[in-house]
């Protein structure tokens, strides 16, 4: 990635008003939480099929391995602390120049950094929190993983007696509409996208940069490899989300004159 790429991308940033900061995996990396796509990442070692919604409502043995596998992705998760790519995120939250965080992810590290809980949107739900697919009760995950950990190997709801599910959004399933519906029209009324660790190609997720581009937005991707937007971005940084995001940020505040 060149300091030409990195000047670009500092000048849009220094202009923008209204920046719709847009995450995946990839910002995670850092904090120790594979990525999915990435060479030896998620869908490397396991079969997305297994993790569908329809096979986790086809039967109790499904829900058992669903439940079992899970655990190893959970895991990373309670360990992993933001990474200064979280963390340039919250500085543009404090700089007054960030719209929204519309993110993939599940793991609930922009939260944790310190960006405001009502200006992220999680298109993809948490893993985070666990509801019974009958009556809706949530439950911490932390308390129904403790169920499964104590031998639960398919916990139900103990109100209804229902089947529980961890909040994410599996493929199949429906995505949350309100979510949704909110990620797009922020899109659509931002000045600049900002891509951080995405492939960019589950959708509907994906459609949300390109309806802020469609929209007359400037769009910048930091990934860690190629994605299908990067002939429709005004700038590709390819590099570390923790290395460059943090640099961006410092140089956009200089080019606003405003020192760090
Ligand atoms: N810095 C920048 N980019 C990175 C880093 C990093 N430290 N680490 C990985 N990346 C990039 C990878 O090159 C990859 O292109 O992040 C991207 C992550 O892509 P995916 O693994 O496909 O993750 P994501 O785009 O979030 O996947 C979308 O797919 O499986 C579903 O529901 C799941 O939300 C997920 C969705």
């Amino acid at each position: 990635m060149t300091e030409q790429a990195i000047e670009q991308a500092a000048a849009i940033l220094s202009r923008a008003k209204r920046i719709v900061v847009f995450t995946g995996a990839g910002i995670s990396t850092e904090s120790g939480i594979p990525d999915f796509r990435s060479p030896g990442g998620v869908w490397d070692r396991f079969d997305p099929t297994e993790f569908t919604y329809q096979r986790f409502l086809s039967s109790e043995d499904a829900r058992r391995k669903y439940w079992s596998l899970s655990k190893l992705f959970y895991e990373p998760l309670v360990s992993a602390n933001p990474n200064p790519g979280h963390d340039a995120v919250v500085a543009l939250e404090r700089w007054g120049r960030l719209d929204c965080i519309v993110t993939q992810n599940i793991d609930g590290l922009h939260q944790r950094a310190g960006s405001s809980p009502d200006r992220v949107i999680e298109l993809h739900g948490t893993a985070l929190s666990v509801s019974c697919l009958s009556c809706r009760k949530r439950h911490s995950r932390e308390e129904v993983q403790a169920r499964v950990e104590a031998g639960e190997e398919v916990p139900r709801c103990e109100g209804c007696g229902g089947i529980m599910k961890p909040d994410t959004i599996s493929f199949g399933q429906p995505m949350p509409e309100r979510e949704t519906a909110e990620a797009f029209r922020r899109a659509e009324n931002c000045d600049l996208c900002w891509v951080i660790g995405s492939s960019l190609v589950v959708t509907p997720a994906a459609h949300v940069p390109v309806a802020a581009v469609n929209a007359g937005a400037k769009l910048i991707i930091l990934n860690g490899s190629e994605t299908p937007l990067d002939e429709a971005a005004d700038v590709v940084l390819r590099g570390k989300a923790g290395e460059v995001a943090p640099r961006l940020i410092e140089r956009a505040r200089a080019l606003a004159g405003e020192t760090a």
